[in-house]
């Protein structure tokens, strides 16, 4: 009895077992052919339309943070990948961020072209005018008490926000920013979130040449009262967070890109090109399955100086930090002179490298650009200048490539790559220039091939990185460089 019973339910239990095998889907793990197949730069060229119709239809014909067109870009990304419930969830974290609306400052009863300055408050302040000697980017360069004073600081070599941040401490009613350029001071931001401690005051900003003046007269003994005024708005814009149902959250890949563009166009290679590279390989990533999860993020207000990475890295309890193993960043993908630039995580071009597992990374995208698409690379210096940025400072490892910005192009990588000898990577760098018109379709199949790559090869697999505990005894050799940042 019990021989026979065991007998049937074995049988039974066969036929079970080989339809369930000839139901179950083949294994598609995602790999980086396949992942990489995936990819058509018509798909791609196709919603760098839709951006960019985005962006003409905004009333200021750019995707700037604030606008109907960095709405309308958060929103078609967001619906994108909303579509695929069942593959992502999907999160829009708001971001509120301080925007300037407008501002008015008299010097003894002159009044001066005066602009706002993002993250500053609102408020009506007046006093003694006093000059900081040296940038302001030390404590010691203030005197011990501004108490009632309105301090005037040259700009340069480090975020506004610091400056800001020491004016406060002593005492000062409100801060006047001076160009250290041409030009006036419009759409400046003091670039690093508020600090609880420091909290900001309202800030103007001028040119270079009345700010000069300013410092003249005082320097000749006169005493300045000025008189500012500033308006600000507290706006709420959204990071968007994806990450794979599939895969072990605990860890985790993590992709990035930003939505927002500069106030002077469209910005379709500057970002769009990275953020629809991801958006495209995150579409195409729902006909796999993963091992490890797999987030995507679009940030907000990179151009403001970092903030909507800077914030969500600042909310993540360490517990989520620990689970983020590399954090990838795509920015300029298709920059017409380009170059295919791979971060120095290691530190053998530049010696600036990052938490253990940065020097990995640069290793991969090595390997991808040498042995399988077999195409020249060189290396850009990981000064943290994008949003890859607020990771390194967490101790999370990061790595990316970009095709390259305003940098020129040197007779050595015309050899590598074509293109133009001393001519910036992308002349539309910031300009109303950077539009569908002017991408370069080589360059961007190419990036969103390698970024392809990396999302695959990582969402199998993290044997190529260091262990976790490793990678947290790590020291941090990164140092933050205090050049080329373009909102200090
Ligand atoms: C599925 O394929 C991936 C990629 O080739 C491989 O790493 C994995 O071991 C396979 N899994 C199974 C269950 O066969
Ligand atoms: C500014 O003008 C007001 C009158 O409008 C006058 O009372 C005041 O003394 C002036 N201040 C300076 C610094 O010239
Ligand atoms: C915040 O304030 C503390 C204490 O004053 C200071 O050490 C720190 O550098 C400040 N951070 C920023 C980002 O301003
Ligand atoms: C500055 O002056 C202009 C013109 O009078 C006015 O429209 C604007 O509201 C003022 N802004 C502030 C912050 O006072
Ligand atoms: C998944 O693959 C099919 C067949 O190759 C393709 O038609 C479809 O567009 C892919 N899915 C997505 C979301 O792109
Ligand atoms: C776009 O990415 C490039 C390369 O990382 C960066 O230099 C640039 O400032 C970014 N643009 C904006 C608008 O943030
Ligand atoms: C690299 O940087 C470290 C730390 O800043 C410094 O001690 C070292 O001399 C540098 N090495 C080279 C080759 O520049
Ligand atoms: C790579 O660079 C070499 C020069 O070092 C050049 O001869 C070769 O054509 C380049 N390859 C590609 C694919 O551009």
């Amino acid at each position: 009895m019990a021989i026979w019973k065991s007998l049937v339910v074995t049988a039974a239990l066969v036929a079970a077992v080989a339809d369930a095998a000839a139901l179950r889907p083949r294994n598609n793990t995602v790999t980086s052919e396949a992942l990489r197949k995936s990819l058509d730069i018509e798909a791609l060229k196709s919603k760098a339309q839709i951006l960019q119709d985005i962006a003409y239809s905004s009333p200021d014909k750019n995707r700037v943070i604030g606008s109907q067109g960095h709405e309308d870009t958060v929103a078609y990304i967001h619906d994108q990948i909303a579509k695929f419930p069942e593959y992502y969830t999907v999160e829009l974290q708001p971001v509120p961020i301080r925007i300037g609306v407008s501002a008015n400052l008299t010097a003894s009863n002159q009044s001066i072209e005066v602009y706002p300055v993002s993250l500053a408050p609102s408020g009506h302040v007046t006093g003694p005018l006093v000059a900081i000697p040296n940038l302001g980017c030390d404590a010691s360069d203030f005197p011990s008490s501004l108490e009632g004073k309105i301090a005037l600081i040259f700009r340069g070599t480090c975020s506004f926000g610091y400056k800001v941040g020491f004016a406060s401490g002593r005492g000062a009613l409100g801060v006047i920013a001076y160009n250290n350029a041409d030009g006036n001071l419009n759409g400046y931001s003091l670039s690093v979130l508020e600090n609880a401690t420091t909290p900001y005051i309202p800030t103007g900003g001028i040119s270079r040449t009345a700010g000069e003046a300013l410092v003249a007269q005082l320097n000749s003994g006169a005493e300045i009262i000025v008189d500012l005024t500033t308006e600000s708005k507290t706006i709420a814009t959204n990071n968007i967070i994806a990450q794979t149902t599939g895969g072990d959250p605990n860890n985790v890949i993590h992709i990035g890109g930003h939505s927002d563009s500069v106030a002077a166009g469209p910005g379709i290679n500057d970002n769009g090109s990275g953020s629809l590279a991801i958006l495209e390989i995150a579409l195409q990533l729902t006909n796999f399955s993963v091992n490890n999860a797999v987030r995507f993020s679009w940030w907000t207000a990179e151009e403001e100086g970092l903030l909507g990475a800077s914030y969500y890295v600042a909310q993540l309890p360490q517990a989520e930090k620990d689970k983020i193993r590399l954090f990838l960043d795509f920015d300029m993908m298709a920059s017409p002179n380009f170059a295919y630039q791979i971060y120095d995580g290691d530190g053998s071009a530049y010696n600036l490298t990052g938490p253990a597992g940065s020097a990995e990374a640069e290793k991969e995208f090595t390997n991808y650009f040498t042995n399988i698409a077999k195409l020249n690379h060189t290396e850009i210096e990981f000064d943290g200048r994008s949003d890859y940025g607020p990771f390194l400072e967490a101790g999370i490892a990061a790595g990316g490539i970009a095709g390259g910005a305003e940098g020129l192009k040197t007779e050595e990588e015309v050899l590598l790559f074509g293109g133009a000898a001393g001519v910036q990577y992308d002349v539309n760098y910031h300009e109303d220039g950077d539009t569908v018109d002017n991408l370069n379709h080589e360059c961007w199949i190419e990036m969103s091939r390698a970024i392809a790559h990396m999302v695959a090869t990582y969402a199998q697999s993290f044997d190529s990185l260091p262990s976790k505990k490793a990678a947290r005894r790590g020291t941090v050799a990164h140092k933050k460089t205090k050049t080329h940042q373009r909102w200090i």
